[in-house]
């Protein structure tokens, strides 16, 4: 067992990007950048497989906020009320209106803002904004935050573990920047990229760079991409120069037939992120995800992955008082055998664990040669 000896290392560093600036007419999207950070990781190899299991604690940068024992006290007392009636089903979304169903999603969605959030944002990437960004004002969607949804998107537990499996992705690229070659622009894929916060985050917390990296944006969503859009102008990082947005279907264009790989170019990027989209996945097409995305990697490269955890607490009150829909949730284990159905070096694989237990982040590195 080994406490990581280089926590100094994992204090947020000043941005190398340019700072965040406001297009006309049009509130941030960025507001309020308070960076999470790692502040203990404990590792264990496993010796049969080389998996490297880490537990971490990682301030999600709101640890002080005064509603989060109440509202998690709430929470887990609705989560254990579902449990307590497997009848009840989840909230549904019917012809524009929610129907609830049960007195767990007529709490959750009491507030008129997060009624509007379910209709008009899940399971979209503008759904996952406020709560990567709980400072923001209003939804994408326009409803202004009020006292509830502010306290939800900073305090539940699926708000901190979204935040705290994108500081795992910060961590990851630190790491390789660190190692990394400095001769040649770095190229980052984001692949299922939503809104891109958490890769565009990943992004200004990497210091030493001397080239900053070129990104890809990969989604099948165009609204996802037109709030991509938003991040990269609020970063101030140009189109083309610094960023290619590629509305894509995974499944079509990497899963069956690869037209991604040739047209980002196999062995070409430096780290691919897919945060977030594991969940809407069976596994074949995990196991396929997994394989085509390594071949995108250079030598060295790594490549970043998530998934919600079956085991994770209040798993009840996500599925049918949030009722986020199409969710797979996933074992340790489960993820482990994806990653050896596919092919790729389990000795180079770790699985990271904030202390949320929300997500599983499972990184792999490519071998050298
Ligand atoms: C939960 S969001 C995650 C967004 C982002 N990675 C993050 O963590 O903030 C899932 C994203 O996957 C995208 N997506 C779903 N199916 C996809 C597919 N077949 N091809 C490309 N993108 C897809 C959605 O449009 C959505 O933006």
């Amino acid at each position: 067992m080994v406490v990581d000896p280089s926590l100094g290392e994992l204090v947020p560093q000043q941005t190398s990007l340019r700072r965040p600036v406001s297009p006309p007419g049009q509130r941030l999207l960025l507001p309020h950048q308070r960076r999470g950070r790692v502040e203990l990781s404990v590792d264990v190899v496993d010796r049969v497989d080389g998996v490297r299991h880490r537990r971490l604690v990682v301030d999600d940068a709101h640890t002080s906020s005064p509603t989060r024992t109440t509202l998690q006290a709430e929470f887990a007392a609705h989560d254990a009320l579902l449990r307590a009636h497997p009848e009840w089903e989840a909230p549904v979304v019917r012809d524009g209106q929610l129907v609830l169903s049960n007195p767990a999603s007529e709490f959750f969605y009491a507030s008129p803002t997060m009624r509007e959030w379910r209709v008009r944002l899940v399971p979209g990437a503008g759904a996952l904004l406020p709560v990567q960004r709980p400072g923001i004002s209003h939804l994408p969607s326009g409803a202004a935050l009020d006292d509830t949804s502010v306290a939800i998107y900073r305090d539940a537990l699926d708000s901190i573990g979204v935040r705290t499996r994108a500081v795992v992705l910060q961590e990851v690229a630190r790491r390789d920047a660190s190692r990394g070659r400095h001769d040649a622009r770095p190229r980052w894929v984001s692949l299922a990229s939503g809104a891109a916060v958490p890769v565009l985050d990943a992004m200004s917390s990497v210091e030493g760079l001397s080239l900053r990296p070129h990104l890809t944006l990969v989604d099948i969503d165009p609204d996802a991409l037109a709030l991509a859009e938003r991040m990269v102008a609020e970063q101030g990082l140009a189109r083309g120069e610094d960023v290619d947005l590629l509305q894509r279907d995974l499944v079509r264009d990497l899963l069956v037939r690869s037209t991604l790989l040739g047209e980002v170019g196999a062995g070409s990027v430096d780290l691919v992120e897919a945060l977030g989209i594991f969940e809407y996945f069976r596994d074949p097409s995990c196991v396929r995800l997994l394989r085509e995305a390594f071949r995108l990697l250079r030598p060295g490269g790594s490549l970043v992955v998530a998934n919600m955890l079956s085991d994770r607490r209040e798993l009840h009150f996500n599925q049918r008082a949030i009722g986020w829909p199409l969710l797979v949730p996933r074992s340790v284990q489960e993820l482990v055998d994806l990653v050896r159905r596919a092919g790729l070096p389990l000795d180079r694989t770790t699985i990271s664990i904030p202390q949320d237990g929300v997500y599983a982040v499972v990184d792999v590195v490519k071998p050298a040669s």
